[in-house]
């Protein structure tokens, strides 16, 4: 699945030289004062090479090519101070009696590894557990996987990815929170909470926010590619969730590998520096993605490795991530007085706090005895088991298909992810990354409704052609061949019969279709968004049977489906659901649980409106005027589904909007209210938004923004009544006119409803 050598088309670039002030590293800093001061003590007394080891994470395996040798040596002489990409807790505690036991100053090492949704526990993909519109489901999950990554040696995780991604295409979108810049903040903090605690310790992981920043506009959603994005889009759209993981005291920060504005991330000194530390007040550390500081001359931005250390160290990029370019030329351009002891000791300092932070000083080994015993506490299936079915999304439900009857006899089970174990738990495993392979026991959708439906139930299978990692004769990513070919004419007809005469035969076609797991992830963006292979074909057959079909989508991205949302009856998104998810699923299916998830993001008829997102500008003629209803000739310009969008077993209606005050001065605050009542006969989870729309001002802004949510149980027939605050924090954004954040004297309009098209109106006016 996940190769490293992708990661080598990493960037680099650029210039002035800002130190940052050591005494700065008080204010909301992810460090005690303590720990500083300890830090301090012990940089005064490192030369020159034990700094500069600091600022180097090796790789703690051999890869060909890359790392050619395991860091034994370097990590005793103090020149390695960061070990990534190792799990096996023997080698883990064997580096460490090098680091502690053999170097001069016995300085620990950090490891680092990617626990992206949990460790051998897999929680749902994020994009999945944004879905759920409840920061607490990603807080959950990550303190259980924090916990688990802690107990078995890892002290340092490269999540969350805190990327906006309005493309699709965009393969990476999957390990995000979408495309909302308010929502994304709030996963963001959860994600921080989960994995650190209210303040980093002993018992905690520090996170590590990636990719910073601007990652996700990849031009044409091709992973790695440019992205362009207007100073004034940066800051309102791509910076609040890295500002707020930053607010709430996260450890560390990973530069991105994209260029910005034609100046690579990882040598971008307007990024690192100026807005992280001078802006948003960042006091951690910054580590480069994979390679990234040396593919800065990759990038055409470099002249050469010792040129792209100068311009990533100058540019406030602190850890040098594999690629050993500041292992190999930082120290002779500090004695060359090209870069100033200064600006090393800056980069070192909260390394080290970091270190003292999480106890590693005291307690640097891991207890190998009970590793094992933690990965597999039996709470975390429970857990995952009840987050995956709160972050599944019921798309469609004609006729209240779902929920299905437990005591169904005959049911036709349909498409190739059906009982793929390898495919519920979405890309980005811990046990999976390197091939040292998954101890987990993941539960699939065709055994999750085995379990739930009585044993005298028939259930009849037709996967179709088998996925692979390139999924039905798809291009290999790496490679360009083609590594398995498609289906022969007579096996496809072969296929659909088998189909045919499974729904013919059945009660109820559930049909299991998506993606694979490889399919959304790094290097893996797609120019066309359908279910690919024969799915469509299949699904197709199966609702030509009469009979009727509910289609279970596993999938990293929203997908074509513009067939399916006209004639298949019931749609239930469930993304990646993880170890679990095949219960959980079921859960969901036969009415154990009551969906309530919601879309991150805008769901496309075609990956031809791409990028396509809600919270874009009006227009001279907006397209609820008359003529202007489509820009397109052939389709729509609306999504599939819109952002916000999801369905309940039960309906809700939303009323009484009122404001507590319908006029307030730029930066007083008003209140929004909204009665939210459960209609129907189960009880159920509704999603409450709310939007608003600035009508004119210095600079024209999105015709919706996302404000305010919160996910609430109702009973049948219950009401509450929720309360949004909209003040400075909420009003306010950066002109490109005034360049300053402010809250500006207009017209605003209020919406509250179950998803960004919500008719429910308000109307607050601002003045001087
Ligand atoms: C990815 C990062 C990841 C890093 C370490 C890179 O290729 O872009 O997201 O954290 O590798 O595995």
């Amino acid at each position: 699945m996940y190769e490293k050598k992708t990661a080598l088309s990493g960037a680099l670039m650029l210039l002035t030289l800002l130190v940052p002030s050591t005494a700065a590293l008080a204010q909301h800093s992810p460090f005690s004062s303590d720990s500083e001061q300890r830090a301090r003590a012990l940089l005064k007394q490192m030369n020159l090479d034990e700094k500069v080891g600091q600022l180097t994470e090796a790789a703690g395996i051999v890869m060909p090519g890359l790392a050619t040798e395991k860091p034994d040596n370097a990590i005793a002489q103090g020149k390695v101070g960061s070990v990534l990409w190792l799990i096996d807790v023997k080698e883990i505690n064997r580096l460490q009696h090098i680091a502690v036991e053999k170097s001069r100053l016995h300085i620990p090492i950090l490891f680092g590894f990617d626990v992206i949704h949990g460790y051998r526990t897999v929680f749902p993909v994020p994009l999945g557990m944004a879905s759920s519109w409840d920061p607490s489901v990603e807080e959950q999950a990550q303190k259980l996987a924090g916990e688990d990554a802690r107990a078995a040696g890892i002290q340092l995780t490269f999540t969350p990815m805190v990327d906006i991604a309005r493309d699709k295409r965009w393969g990476r979108i999957v390990e995000g929170a979408g495309e909302d810049p308010y929502l994304g903040a709030a996963m963001a903090r959860a994600q921080v909470r989960g994995f650190q605690g209210d303040k980093l310790g002993p018992n905690s992981v520090s996170v590590c926010v990636k990719h910073y920043g601007g990652y996700g506009a990849a031009e044409g959603g091709r992973d790695y590619d440019a992205s362009y994005i207007p100073e004034e889009l940066f800051r309102n759209v791509y910076l609040p969730p890295f500002r707020a993981a930053a607010d709430e005291g996260a450890g560390s920060f990973m530069s991105a590998y994209m260029d910005l504005n034609d100046v690579p991330a990882s040598g971008n000194h307007w990024l690192l520096t100026d807005v992280l530390r001078g802006e948003v007040g960042f006091k951690g550390f910054v580590l480069s993605d994979a390679f990234a500081v040396g593919s800065l001359v990759t990038h055409g931005y470099a002249a050469d490795p010792s040129d792209a250390a100068y311009k990533a160290i100058t540019a406030g990029l602190d850890m040098d991530m594999a690629s050993g370019t500041y292992m190999n030329n930082l120290a002779k351009l500090v004695s060359d007085g090209k870069v100033p002891m200064a600006t090393i000791d800056a980069a070192v300092l909260p390394i080290l706090a970091l270190k003292y932070q999480l106890g590693l000083f005291d307690n640097p080994y891991v207890d190998e005895s009970k590793v094992d015993q933690t990965l597999s506490r039996p709470e975390g299936l429970a857990l995952e088991r009840k987050l995956a079915a709160r972050s599944m999304v019921l798309l469609k439900n004609e006729n209240h298909t779902l929920p299905l009857a437990k005591n169904l006899k005959k049911v036709a089970v349909i498409g190739p992810l059906a009982d793929s174990v390898h495919d519920i738990e979405g890309g980005w495993t811990v046990e999976g990354l390197f091939g040292s392979g998954s101890k987990s026991h993941p539960v699939t959708v065709l055994a999750g409704i085995k379990a739930a439906l009585e044993p005298d139930a028939q259930i009849t299978t037709v996967a179709g052609p088998e996925p692979s990692k390139s999924f039905l004769g798809l291009l290999d990513q790496f490679s360009g061949k083609k590594v398995l070919p498609p289906p022969t004419p007579e096996e496809t007809a072969d296929w659909l019969k088998k189909t045919r005469e499974a729904a013919e035969a059945a009660d109820v076609v559930i049909a299991v279709m998506g993606e694979t797991s490889g399919m959304s992830s790094e290097a893996s963006s797609r120019a066309r968004l359908d279910l690919p292979g024969i799915q469509e074909q299949m699904l197709e057959t199966a609702v030509a049977s009469g009979k009727p079909v509910v289609l279970v989508l596993e999938n990293g991205r929203p997908l074509d489906i513009h067939w399916a949302a006209e004639h298949v009856p019931a749609i239930l998104e469930t993304w990646f659901p993880g170890t679990e998810g095949g219960s959980a699923t079921a859960d969901v299916l036969f009415g154990d649980i009551n969906p309530g998830g919601h879309l991150p993001v805008s769901w496309p008829r075609s990956s031809g409106q791409e990028p396509l997102y809600y919270n874009h500008n009006l227009t001279h003629e907006p397209e609820d005027r008359p003529n202007f209803t489509s820009r397109y000739w052939d389709i729509s310009s609306k999504p599939q589904y819109p952002f916000g969008y999801g369905l309940s077993y039960t309906t809700f209606k939303f009323d009484n909007l009122k404001l507590s005050k319908t006029s307030i001065k730029a930066g007083e605050a008003t209140e929004a209210t909204v009665d939210v009542t459960n209609t129907g006969s189960v009880a159920g989870d509704a999603v409450a938004q709310v939007y608003i729309h600035q009508r004119y001002g210095s600079a024209s802004r999105p015709v919706r923004q996302l404000e305010g949510f919160r996910r609430v149980a109702l009973k049948p027939g219950e009401t509450q009544t929720l309360t949004f605050p909209l003040g400075k924090n909420e009003l306010q954004f950066w002109s490109p006119q005034t360049k300053v954040w402010a809250v500006e004297p207009s017209t605003f309009d209020v919406w509250a409803g179950e998803d960004s098209t919500a008719p429910l109106h308000a109307e607050l006016t601002v003045t001087r």
